[in-house]
């Protein structure tokens, strides 16, 4: 690989894009190999804020792969879609959320991939859906719409700071179960095949985390949220909406309005995101995302 001139020269540099959550990185040049205090710089930012925005890299994929390598293991991306292995757009280390298919079209109205994928509008934290959740997205703007499509960030740690203490002591040890299915019907998508469902059968997650390094609290919230262990759905429901609502006030928000070659990074232990609207049946947004797995499950599994 091409190594850039003068890097040894380059400091990272992080600014705050907002009170609680969002950091801008400049200073560092995501096409070559990244040094271990570089690394660390980057890991030390992700921690204070949860989210960090890489302006102006204009990256290839095999360049994602190699900076996302420097934080763990990728994610592959099976079973998180409907799209069979055949009809990928993106090789196996990408989360194609683009609304691009094989032929880098834009995918039709009534596309069955596109309805499945509208939910991606919702809050959730990625991969929260698997037994093992995500660790960190890296997401790679390729190409941008004119208007809208931004990603908005809720800080989970600041959501849960702002708790009261009883609703703390009550939701201390609570598991929530978690699958693309309940995300989907949200918004009325309810058509899947038996063997769809199988694959996206619920997993158990802690609604408390504790991050490893800093020792914050946060909530552990997603649209992908059924029902509660041991709670009655509509109860669980409920409570859920209501946490979400708190959770997702605007002074938890960092909005990010994209520019092309943005690199946006979040941890999703920490954070809840969603896409706003565009206009995807007509626009391309091509938007590549490279997923780090987390370490472990939250909570052990049902048997
Ligand atoms: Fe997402």
């Amino acid at each position: 690989m091409k190594r850039a001139g003068k890097s040894e020269a380059m400091t990272i540099t992080i600014r705050a894009l907002h009170p609680f959550i969002g950091g801008e990185a400049t200073g560092v040049d995501l096409r070559r190999t990244l040094t271990p205090a570089e690394v660390a710089a980057i890991d030390a930012g992700m921690d204070r804020h949860a989210v960090l925005v890489f302006p102006g890299q204009a990256i290839t994929d095999e360049q994602q792969v190699t900076f996302s390598l420097n934080f763990g293991a990728i994610e592959k991306a099976v079973g998180g879609d409907l799209t069979k292995l055949e009809e990928k757009r993106l090789s196996l280390d990408f989360a194609d959320v683009s609304n691009l298919d094989r032929e880098n079209k834009v995918k039709a109205r009534d596309d069955r991939h596109r309805l499945f994928g509208l939910a991606n509008r919702l809050w959730h934290s990625d991969s929260s859906f698997r037994a093992v959740p995500a660790k960190y997205s890296l997401l790679s703007g390729r190409v941008i719409p004119a208007a809208g499509g931004n990603t908005e960030f809720a800080d989970m740690r600041a959501a849960y700071d702002a708790l009261d203490a009883a609703t703390k002591a009550q939701i201390e040890d609570l598991v929530c179960e978690h699958s693309l299915i309940y995300s989907r019907a949200q918004l009325g998508f309810t058509e899947l095949s038996p063997e769809e469902k199988a694959m996206f059968k619920p997993v158990r997650q802690r609604l408390v985390r504790t991050h490893p390094v800093t020792g914050r609290k946060s909530l552990f919230l997603s649209s992908h949220i059924g029902t509660i262990v041991g709670w009655e759905m509509p109860e669980a429901r409920d409570f859920i909406r209501e946490l979400t609502e708190h959770a997702t006030q605007r002074q938890f928000v960092y909005a990010h309005v994209w520019r092309t070659n943005d690199l946006v990074v979040w941890d999703n232990r920490q954070t809840m995101h969603r896409v706003r609207r565009f206009d995807d049946t007509k626009e391309p947004r091509d938007v590549r995302r490279t997923t780090v797995a987390g370490d472990g499950p939250t909570v052990a599994q049902a048997a």
